[in-house]
């Protein structure tokens, strides 16, 4: 008997503001045709003041358990994606944990920016495969908009707000790749990269949050190499291949990366969910909110194999592999 981490229930939450393009117009030597064609955004959403990170994730992971139909008294666990805490300590998985009413059980973050949601998800499933937990909240949530340089075009306009979550559960499987839930998991990073993409302030250097600096020529350069290389090494573990994929729930950071691995990865753009146009880059966040996206309009159904893979700051990047 092999243990699986398996999905009962997904859901999302978006702030309720919707951004077009043409906002951006007004302040900026930039236009809705170049975010267009450059990046495949069309809009996203940013929170309201005084609407945080663990505000949204507590929305989505209430979403997640109400599809699961379980209470939150049936969680063991709660491990949250951010890059963008409400505060400094404690995490945003404890602050969610007392939302949600809970006084049993654990909360922890993990950060690994956009690669942060697979990260996650290989914590968890790591938990769940070895005993530690039956029922786990996996959850990615941002608030880019707050460590955005409304001055920099070259980034300011790529970034949005929203929040995504996941419950898993925990089944007996046969160790094949029939079996549902996950199957496979590919993580990586390279700290020589950590220049291409970073905050700069912190804790320890500035006290200060910071904003987002980034170098996106040079990491479109690296993000279709690594992400297709990610996704081969998941696929393979399991003796799988790109054609294998029935739904690539890619990080969505921009609509010509997304493109570029599928095709390297053989899939046609049919098998990939994309919402980069409605949110734009959530960083954690975007492929929750994607993979929710798709299980709620009914494209993801059980059964399918479903590959996520994303690249972020540091560089960090990863891939998952798990049957609905
Ligand atoms: N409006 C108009 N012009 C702009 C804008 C804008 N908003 N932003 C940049 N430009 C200009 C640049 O100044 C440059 O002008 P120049 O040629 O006169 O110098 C020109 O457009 C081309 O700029 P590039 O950066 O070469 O444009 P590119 O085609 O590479 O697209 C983009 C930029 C969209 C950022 C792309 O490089 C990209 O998506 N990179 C990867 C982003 C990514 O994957 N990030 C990882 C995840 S994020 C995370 O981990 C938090």
């Amino acid at each position: 008997m092999t243990r699986r981490a398996v999905p009962l229930g997904t859901g999302h939450y978006l702030p309720a503001r919707i951004v077009p393009n043409a906002e951006f117009e007004r302040s900026l030597d930039t236009s809705d045709e170049w975010i267009r064609t450059r990046s495949g955004i069309e809009r996203r959403r940013f929170a309201a003041e005084g609407e945080t990170t663990s505000h949204m994730a507590a929305q989505a992971a209430r979403a997640a358990l109400e599809h699961a139909g379980i209470g939150a008294d049936a969680i063991d666990g709660i491990i949250v994606a951010t890059s963008t805490p409400d505060l400094t300590f404690p995490s945003v998985a404890t602050m969610v944990q007392s939302d949600l009413g809970m006084t049993h059980g654990f909360g922890f973050d993990v950060q690994a920016v956009c690669a942060g949601f697979v990260y996650a998800l290989a914590t968890a499933n790591a938990m769940i495969v070895s005993g530690q937990a039956e029922r786990l909240l996996v959850i990615g949530a941002e608030t880019f908009s707050r460590i955005m340089d409304w001055s920099d075009r070259s980034t300011c306009v790529l970034f949005g707000d929203g929040a995504g979550a996941l419950v898993l559960g925990s089944e007996a499987g046969t160790g094949t790749n029939a079996d549902r839930g996950i199957l496979s998991v590919d993580l990586n990073s390279d700290g020589r990269y950590r220049d291409m993409l970073y905050v700069d302030g912190g804790v320890s250097t500035t006290g200060a949050a910071g904003k987002l600096r980034m170098q996106g020529n040079a990491l479109f350069r690296q993000a279709i190499e690594k992400l297709a290389a990610t996704a081969e090494t998941a696929l393979g573990k399991i003796g799988l291949s790109g054609p294998d994929v029935d739904w690539i729930v890619p990080h969505q950071a921009n609509i010509r990366i997304i493109q570029g691995t599928a095709r390297k990865l053989g899939l046609p753009m049919e098998r990939v969910v994309v919402t980069v146009q409605d949110h734009g880059n959530t960083s954690a966040a975007s492929i929750p909110l994607a993979l929710s996206v798709a299980v709620t309009d009914g494209r993801i159904k059980r059964g399918d194999l479903v590959l996520s893979e994303a690249i972020g700051g540091g560089l960090a990047w990863g891939a998952v592999v798990l049957r609905w």
